[in-house]
């Protein structure tokens, strides 16, 4: 089911979600909460969406990305059921992500963010992953790992000169950013 989209000032965006066990993962509830998550997911074309971000207070998040109209530059990401993360850094390369989110209406920024990153969670099945992510890849994993902390990509624009609406992206910001992160996707390769 399509859930409405939590926010920018609601408080449950602020609160850090919960641990859930594999016992309750596997409840109907939970199932329902992560199918909920794709479905709003695709409905509003994000690259993820977090549980507390349709108002659950559970650490789980959802990620795909295919040919996303919001973020025509990002790899593929197959849809991947993310409960329970925790995330590593693997080294101090960091890279400068222009950044969006389904709670933050019609608003950009640049954040920086870990190149690699160590991701360790169960999917809905249970079953535990322990993985490297590089790239724009890692940068999402990292975006949707701080809402179930509670922070919001906001909190991590450094320079706030570079915050734009979507319509001043695309008119002023667009094509030099496409040209440093295609450029850096080559690179590093996702
Ligand atoms: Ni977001």
């Amino acid at each position: 089911m399509i859930r409405d989209i939590v926010t920018i000032g609601h408080p449950v965006l602020r609160e850090p979600t919960r641990r859930i066990s594999v016992e309750e993962l596997s409840t109907p509830p939970m199932q329902q909460i992560i199918d909920d998550l794709i479905d709003t997911m695709r409905h509003a074309n994000g690259a993820g969406i977090a549980a507390n971000q349709i108002g659950e207070h559970v650490r789980i998040t959802v990620i795909e990305v295919n040919d996303n109209p919001r973020y025509p530059y990002k790899p593929r990401i197959p849809l991947t059921v993310v409960v329970n993360p925790e995330i590593t850094p693997i080294d101090d390369e960091i890279v400068v992500i222009n950044e969006g989110c389904l709670s933050v209406p019609n608003l950009r920024g640049d954040v920086s963010r870990h190149v690699s990153v160590r991701v360790t969670y169960l999917d809905r099945d249970g079953v535990e992953h322990d993985e490297i992510k590089r790239g724009l890849t890692a940068g999402t994993f990292q975006h949707e790992c701080d809402h179930l902390d509670g922070k919001l990509f906001v909190d991590r624009v450094a320079d706030t000169r570079t915050l734009t609406t979507w319509e001043q992206f695309e008119r002023f910001h667009r094509a030099a950013f496409i040209e440093r992160i295609t450029a850096f996707v080559e690179r590093v390769g996702s």
